[in-house]
């Protein structure tokens, strides 16, 4: 372990390594460094005091150089045991980035980290899935007297923060990075599809094509994943409660069942719902010898564990972020990632052109909190449509592709209610 009283991270003499891997997103997330380029000069950020919790990869890492671009001064944790790359953790450190994380931390060192970012006093946080902003309200309320606001990346912590608002909880704004257009319609769903595959595929090497994959949830993310499940060949199921996506799934060709048929007939099972309790006990008992079982939703409550562990005669470690679990009746379940996101603690999460957009928008939403977040009501904000418009044309241009503009002619007709047949 390479420790100072400025970080702690796995090793860093891996800093060569991660520093490439981070020149590498940078070549790829064009938006976010247009956004470097332009408030380099100005730093927006002069004075501000940002401590983040997100996945450390080489996108966060391209985000974080643009904050520190931008004048901040940044305090840095994962948000997830199994998801920090440890050669990016140690490039951020030895560029001199206050950051605690490590791949493989236990729940106390994960609380422990998050707190060792909350020293410098923070004046914005970045969260995501709400365990920092959490940690602050619960045991630091003391120091959101100077927080201008928060903001926060995934469906999971949106849903705990909007609780928390509804319960008058907040103690200062919060921006729902995830509600933006440019971030849900693309991360969660190409994002997610494509990083969830990769990691099913380095952890187990199977083919997809002619298995049956059953995905739980067909929210944005289940619908990713079921997308390039189905293009690569695999008789794709979808398990839901929600009437409305579960008719989507149908009607977009795919098989709804519950899960209490689909444990019997499922090759490759991954959850994607953000609720718990997804894969319990009596499904265990009823899959095929062989069965694969993964999640992709932010926590890893989705696959009840404690219950698999109850019908083993033991388990080893197979292969890299696959566990082998031999049943008392001789069956073997195979786990991916420990039930963690499978994306990140098997691959290398999103793809950074999608997370360039994603990240675009933790920026901007943190440059107006930076500004106008102490007028703002403690409430959860959104960006506006017109940043998302503009977030997505700029994106359209790194990829080279032109679009059309409405003729005045066609303004006028698009508020004409009188205009008919
Ligand atoms: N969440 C999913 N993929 C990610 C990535 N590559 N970087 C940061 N957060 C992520």
């Amino acid at each position: 372990m390479s420790v100072t009283s400025n970080f702690k991270v796995a090793d860093l003499k891996l800093a060569d390594k991660g520093r490439l891997r981070i020149e590498w997103a940078e070549s790829r997330m064009p938006v976010l460094m247009a956004l470097r380029e332009k408030y380099k000069d100005s730093k927006p950020f002069k004075g501000h005091r940002i401590a983040g919790c997100i996945h450390v990869t080489k996108e966060t890492a391209v985000l974080v150089r643009t904050l520190r671009a931008a004048g901040a001064e940044v305090s840095w944790s994962g948000c997830n045991p199994l998801s920090t790359q440890d050669d990016v953790a140690a490039a951020l450190a030895a560029e001199g980035t206050s950051i605690y994380a490590w791949h493989g931390l236990s729940k106390e060192e994960f609380y422990w980290a998050i707190e060792k970012t909350l020293e410098f006093k923070p004046t914005l946080t970045l969260d995501d899935g709400a365990d920092l902003i959490f940690t602050v309200h619960s045991k630091f309320p003391q120091l959101a007297r100077d927080v201008y606001g928060g903001t926060e990346e995934t469906t999971t912590g949106v849903h705990r923060l909007r609780a928390m608002a509804a319960d008058k909880k907040l103690l200062y704004p919060v921006i729902a990075i995830n509600d933006s257009e440019t971030k849900w319609d693309f991360d969660n769903v190409y994002g997610t599809g494509q990083s969830s595959l990769d990691g099913i595929l380095r952890a187990s090497s199977v083919l997809i094509a002619g298995k049956t994959f059953v995905v739980a949830g067909y929210g944005h993310c289940g619908r990713g994943v079921a997308l390039r499940a189905k293009g690569m060949g695999a008789n794709v199921v979808v398990t839901e409660i929600r009437p409305t996506a579960a008719l989507k799934a149908t009607l977009e060709g795919y098989r709804v069942m519950p899960m209490d048929e689909a444990a019997k007939i499922g090759d490759i099972f991954i959850t994607a719902t953000g609720m718990k309790d997804i894969i319990v006990g009596r499904h265990f008992d009823s899959m095929k010898d062989g069965a694969l079982v993964c999640n992709t939703g932010h926590y890893d409550c989705e696959i009840n564990l404690v219950d698999l562990e109850a019908r083993m005669k033991g388990k080893r470690e197979i292969r890299d972020s696959n566990e082998e679990y031999v049943l008392k009746d001789g069956r073997r379940i195979y786990v991916l990632g420990q039930g963690r996101l499978i994306n990140l603690a098997a691959a290398e999460g999103h793809p950074s052109e999608v997370m360039d957009m994603s990240f675009a928008n933790q920026f901007l939403g943190l440059l107006k909190l930076a500004k106008d977040g102490k007028t703002l009501d403690k409430k959860v904000y959104e960006l506006s449509p017109e940043q998302d418009q503009e977030i997505a044309f700029t994106k359209l241009a790194t990829m080279g592709i032109g679009i059309d503009k409405l003729t005045a002619e066609q303004a006028k007709y698009a508020t004409d209610y009188s205009a008919g047949t």
